[in-house]
């Protein structure tokens, strides 16, 4: 069984150091910066998403668990459009829970509970180079509503 909890603020340091190394090498990938660049950028964001750490208004971070007893993955979302929208920061299951229907059991239970909570979307970006999470967004119902672009410019 999947549910959710609140993230600790014993957790979240943890949570902030892998955020920052994930998203990193995401920049990193699209972008070709070098990997100091990158995360200094990783850094400057996560800071300026979350001023007030677990308490920063709207923002919501979770630790997804399995059958209760241990955790598998997290999930972090801001609400906006005066609650009316969702929007995906972040969300991961850990290497060693992957494809086993663990994701797509917890992107559903969340649907119902915004759905619940007077929720009408949700919106997240994916990574070029995500396939796997874009299959399993597309699976369950997301539509592409565009995409990102960028050109690196070098003197000749
Ligand atoms: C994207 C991510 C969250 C998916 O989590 P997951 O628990 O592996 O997701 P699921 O198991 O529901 O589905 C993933 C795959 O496993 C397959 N699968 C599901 N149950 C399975 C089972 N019992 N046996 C074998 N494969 C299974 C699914 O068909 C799917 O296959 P596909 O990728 O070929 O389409 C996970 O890969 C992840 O954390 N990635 C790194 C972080 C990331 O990319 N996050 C998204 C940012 S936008």
């Amino acid at each position: 069984m999947i549910t959710f909890r609140a993230m600790t603020t014993e957790e979240f340091p943890a949570y902030c150091d892998y955020f920052v190394v994930d998203y990193a090498d995401e920049i990193t990938a699209n972008y070709g910066y070098l990997p100091e660049k990158s995360h200094a950028i990783a850094l400057k964001s996560l800071n300026e998403d979350l001023p007030q750490n677990l308490s920063t208004p709207d923002h919501v971070l979770l630790c997804i668990e399995l059958n209760e007893a241990e955790t598998i993955g997290y999930l972090w979302y801001k609400f906006f459009d005066n609650g009316e929208t969702v929007f995906i920061l972040d969300f991961i299951i850990f290497e060693a829970f992957r494809r086993a229907g663990h994701g797509q059991v917890a992107l559903i239970a969340l649907e119902k509970y915004l759905l619940e909570s007077g929720v009408g979307q949700i919106k997240l970006r994916v990574a070029y180079h995500n396939k796997r999470a874009l299959r399993l967004y597309e699976k369950i119902g997301f539509n592409i509503t565009g995409y990102n672009m960028v050109k690196t410019l070098e003197r000749s």
